[in-house]
């Protein structure tokens, strides 16, 4: 693999996966080709080689501009999502533009140029939740909140491309990630923002035990590649972390590591339609000969320590469009 286009390469996951293939595999050119909506971030990808690393501004939604960014690849990895549940339990048109019909785009100019593989980075959301155990790839979707509907319904128009066309689509469905450059609108970054700030952080309520299985994010990045290089066309992956844990004791945790106490826990109402817990099998992957690295308490203290050293990073993010989502999202929310 020569040339691979990442889309959604200026995003959280998708840019520490150009980052991880530019370290692993010297040969390898990375064409980064994303549409910068607000959680686009070029200082994500700064500092990335310019003569390994080309950046294109595009839309997946428009069929024309992935084909012309996609021609003369081998391969494409697709990070590019509308990603965030409660932004899309606000209206879900954008999601549905980019997860699904996006997709469907990726997956026509791949049978237009023959592309030699197409892997779609998914969720483990698409299950839905679960009480007891995991899900494993066989288990049936049941996504139960628009962002989650929207990425089951990108995975289905790509499965069924395979299908129908011989389109070689590979998809991975990872749990929660973690680490540096993640949109402080996702719960560990925004808490730990507000903890530095000295601000409460809002937890919600009735969703304190809440579960999520934790998942370091160049963990997530080299899950990606081994189902990318290893995978087989047609079949899904989950990437799990094996690190679950309830809301409230990573809220205590992050208390801890912001030197804050209990008194800054606000707990406000809950997210309509919240999944109970997410829990996934990744034995399939680890099959490959995938396993993550990261402990969680390490992996947790050093994505604290990342947010206190890097406040460049996220200051000047915590402005603007953000301030007003923050107050629409949480202001009335007693
Ligand atoms: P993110 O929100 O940080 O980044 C998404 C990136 O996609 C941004 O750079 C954005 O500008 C770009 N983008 C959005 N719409 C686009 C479009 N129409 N065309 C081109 N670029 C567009 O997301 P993330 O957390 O890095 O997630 C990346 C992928 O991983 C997504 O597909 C998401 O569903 C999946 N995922 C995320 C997690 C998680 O916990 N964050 C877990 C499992 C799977
Ligand atoms: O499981 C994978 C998914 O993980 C990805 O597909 C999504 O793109 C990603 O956003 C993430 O979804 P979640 O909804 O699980 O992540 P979020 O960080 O929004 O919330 C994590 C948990 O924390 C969830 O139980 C809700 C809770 N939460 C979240 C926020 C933002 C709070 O209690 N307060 C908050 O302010």
């Amino acid at each position: 693999m020569k040339k691979i286009l990442v889309t959604g390469g200026a995003g959280f996951i998708g840019s520490a996966f150009v980052r991880y293939q530019l370290r692993t595999y010297p040969e390898v050119q990375v064409v980064n080709f994303d549409k910068l909506t607000y959680a686009g971030n070029l200082d994500n990808v700064k500092e990335c080689d310019p003569a390994r690393h080309t950046f294109v501004q595009g839309d997946i939604a428009d069929r024309a501009a992935i084909q012309a960014a996609m021609a003369g690849c081998d391969a494409v990895v697709n990070f590019a999502a509308d990603t965030h549940v409660d932004r899309s339990i606000m209206g879900a048109t954008d999601f549905i533009a980019t997860n699904c019909t996006g997709v469907y785009n990726i997956c026509e100019a791949a049978r237009e140029l023959g592309t030699a593989r197409v892997l779609l980075v998914s969720t483990d959301e698409v299950y839905g939740s679960i009480r007891e155990g995991s899900f494993t790839e066989q288990s049936p979707q049941g996504p139960r909140n628009p962002y989650s509907a929207s990425k089951a319904g990108g995975e289905l128009i790509a499965l069924a491309h395979h299908e129908t066309f011989g389109t070689p689509v590979i998809i991975t469905r990872g749990s929660n990630t973690y680490g540096p450059y993640q949109y402080p609108e996702k719960v560990m970054p925004l808490f730990i923002t507000n903890l530095i700030d000295g601000e409460q952080v809002p937890l919600y309520q009735g969703g304190e035990h809440n579960v999520r299985d934790w998942l370091w994010v160049d963990d997530h990045a080299s899950g990606v590649d081994t189902a990318l290089r290893q995978g087989t066309p047609g079949q899904v992956y989950n990437v799990a972390g094996g690190n679950e844990r309830e809301n409230i004791v990573l809220t205590h945790k992050l208390l801890e590591l912001c030197g804050r106490d209990a008194s800054f826990i606000r707990l406000v109402k809950d997210r309509p339609g919240h999944d109970f817990r997410y829990s996934i099998d990744a034995s399939k992957l680890r099959g490959l000969g995938w396993t993550p690295q990261m402990p969680w308490d390490e992996g947790v203290a050093q994505t604290a320590a990342w947010y206190r050293d890097n406040e460049w990073w996220w200051r000047k993010i915590k402005t603007g469009e953000f301030l007003e989502y923050y107050r629409k999202q949480y202001a009335d929310r007693k």
